[in-house]
C-alpha cells in the first residue's frame, strides 16, 4: 500500500500509488524551483491533475498536461467551465465541503482564504484538496491564511501528511504556518509556497510546529509513506 509523495517545487506534488499518478496544483513551466531541478511538464504522467485554484503558479501547465495525458482534472466550477472553453474534456468540478469519487480514491476540497482569477478572470473559490489513494490521504492546504478548522479537518480525514505554504505575503507565513500544522496535526507536514520568487520567504526558519515532523523537501526529491 505505499505512496510515494514527490515535490515539483514550489506548490506542485505527484502523488503515486501503483499505476495512479495524481498531480497538484502542476506548475512546472516557470517554475524557477522546478527548472533548476530539471522537471519538465512534457516529461510528466497523469492519471489525475488536482487544482487548489486558478492562479497561474497552481495551475500552470494544466491545459497542455491534460490534453496530452487525458487525465481528469478535479477543480473548482468556473476553472472547469474555463478548461472546458480550451478543450479539456474530462473534469470534475467541485466546491469547498464536498467529496468527489476517483476509480483509483476520492479527492475532497476545503476551504482556503485566498482569492482565484486568470488574467481578470473569476475563477470560483479558493480551495484546499484532500487526496486520498492507496489507503492514504493528503491534505494540500492550497493558498490560504490561517483558520481554526484546518483542526476540524485534521480530525475528519486524518492526512498522513499536510502540505502547508509558509511563504508569507500571498499566504500564512511561518508563524502562522506553524499553528497550521500544529491545527491539522498530520504526522508529517511539507513546507510549501516558499522560495519560489524574491517576493516570498527564502528559508523556513520560524517554521517550528509541535508534535509534527517538518520534512523539507528539495524539488525531486519525495517521501514515501508505507
Ligand atoms: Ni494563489
Ligand atoms: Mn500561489
Amino acid at each position: 500500500m505505499s505512496v510515494k509523495v514527490t515535490y515539483l517545487g514550489h506548490s506542485a506534488f505527484a502523488v503515486e500509488h501503483e499505476q495512479t499518478r495524481v498531480l497538484i496544483d502542476p506548475f512546472l513551466t516557470g517554475n524557477p524551483l522546478a527548472e533548476k531541478a530539471g522537471i519538465k511538464a512534457d516529461a510528466q504522467q497523469a492519471t489525475a491533475i488536482v487544482l487548489t485554484h486558478g492562479h497561474g503558479d497552481h495551475l500552470g501547465d494544466t491545459v497542455p498536461l491534460a490534453k496530452r495525458t487525458g487525465a481528469t482534472v478535479f477543480c473548482s466550477w468556473e476553472i472547469h467551465e474555463y478548461l472546458r472553453e480550451q478543450g479539456i474534456e474530462h473534469t470534475e468540478p467541485g466546491n469547498p465541503g464536498g467529496r468527489i469519487a476517483a476509480p483509483w480514491g476520492w479527492v475532497a476540497f476545503t476551504q482556503a482564504f485566498h482569492s482565484s482569477s486568470l488574467g481578470g478572470r473569476y475563477l470560483g473559490q479558493p480551495m484546499g484538496a484532500v487526496v486520498h489513494l492507496g489507503g492514504k490521504t493528503v491534505y494540500h492546504c492550497g493558498d490560504t491564511g490561517l483558520f481554526s478548522d484546518m483542526k476540524l479537518l485534521g480530525e475528519i480525514y486524518k492526512p498522513d501528511v499536510a502540505m502547508v505554504p509558509i511563504g508569507d505575503r500571498f499566504t500564512m507565513g511561518p508563524e502562522l504556518a506553524t499553528r497550521a500544522a500544529e491545527f491539522i496535526a498530520a504526522p508529517i507536514v511539507i513546507p510549501v509556497h516558499y522560495k519560489t520568487f524574491g517576493l516570498l520567504r527564502q528559508d523556513t526558519a520560524g517554521f517550528v510546529p509541535r508534535g509534527v515532523t517538518v520534512r523539507e523537501l528539495a524539488p525531486g526529491e519525495g517521501l514515501t509513506l508505507e
